[in-house]
C-alpha cells in the first residue's frame, strides 16, 4: 500500500523541536488490567508535568475508542489494530514535541515490543501490576461482574489473555501504594529523561 508513497524531507526535524522546547518528549505507556489504575496514575502524572510547563497529552479509551478507533471491538485482531494506530498517533505527538501518556490494557507482548522498537529511547513502559483479584474486587465500572455473567465476551483476565510484562521500565503495584506514591515513583524516573533534553 505504501509502494508509491515517497516521504517529503521536511526542514524542521525533531532535534530542532527538542532544542527549542529545552526538553525531550517521551511516550509513557501504561500497561495493566482494566481497573488497575492506569488512567488515574496517568492523569496524576500529567498534572505534575503540565504544571512544570511541559506539553502533555493523554491518549486513553475515552478519546481513542470512541473516536479514531470506534470501529474496533475486543477481539485479538481489533486489539492489535487498536494498539497499532495508537502507536502511530503517539509517535506523531512525540515527534511534534509532546510528552504522551497512554492508558490502554495492551495485553500482548508482541504489540508492546513493537511500540518499544518504534519509539527507541523515547519510550517508557509502566506496568501497573494490580492483580486480577484486586481489579475484580474494585470493579469500578461493573464490567468484571458482567464478564463473569457472560454478558461481555473476550474480557481481559477472564476469557481473553493478559501477558504480564517482564521487561517494563517501571512497575507500580497500585494495590500497595497510594496514588500519590505511585505518581511520585514514575515522576522521579521520567523527569530526568525529559529534562535531559
Ligand atoms: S486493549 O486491549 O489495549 O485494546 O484495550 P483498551 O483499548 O485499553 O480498552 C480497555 C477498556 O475498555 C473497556 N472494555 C474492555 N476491556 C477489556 N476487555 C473487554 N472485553 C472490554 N470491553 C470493554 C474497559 O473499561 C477498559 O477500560 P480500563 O480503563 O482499562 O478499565
Amino acid at each position: 500500500m505504501t509502494e508509491n508513497i515517497i516521504p517529503h524531507n521536511h526542514t524542521i526535524k525533531q532535534v530542532d523541536r527538542i532544542n527549542k522546547l529545552g526538553y525531550r518528549p517521551l511516550l509513557i505507556w501504561f500497561v495493566g488490567l482494566s481497573g488497575s489504575g492506569k488512567s488515574t496514575l496517568a492523569s496524576g502524572l500529567e498534572t505534575r508535568l503540565f504544571n512544570e510547563g511541559i506539553n502533555t497529552y493523554i491518549l486513553d479509551g475515552d478519546n481513542i475508542r470512541s473516536g479514531l478507533n470506534k470501529d474496533l471491538d475486543f477481539s485479538d485482531e481489533s486489539r492489535k489494530e487498536n494498539l497499532r494506530r495508537i502507536t502511530e498517533v503517539s509517535n506523531l505527538f512525540v515527534d511534534a514535541g509532546t510528552v504522551v501518556l497512554t492508558a490502554f490494557i495492551t495485553p500482548f507482548k508482541e504489540e508492546r515490543d513493537k511500540v518499544r522498537e518504534m519509539m527507541g529511547d523515547n519510550y517508557v513502559e509502566v506496568f501497573v501490576s494490580c492483580p486480577l483479584e484486586e481489579c475484580e474486587k474494585r470493579d469500578v465500572k461493573g464490567l468484571y461482574q458482567k464478564a463473569r455473567e457472560g454478558k461481555i465476551k473476550n474480557f481481559t483476565g477472564i476469557d481473553s489473555p493478559f501477558e504480564e510484562p517482564k521487561n517494563a521500565d517501571i512497575e507500580i503495584p497500585s494495590h500497595k501504594l497510594s496514588i500519590e506514591e505511585g505518581v511520585q515513583r514514575i515522576y522521579d524516573i521520567v523527569i530526568g529523561r525529559i529534562r535531559e533534553g
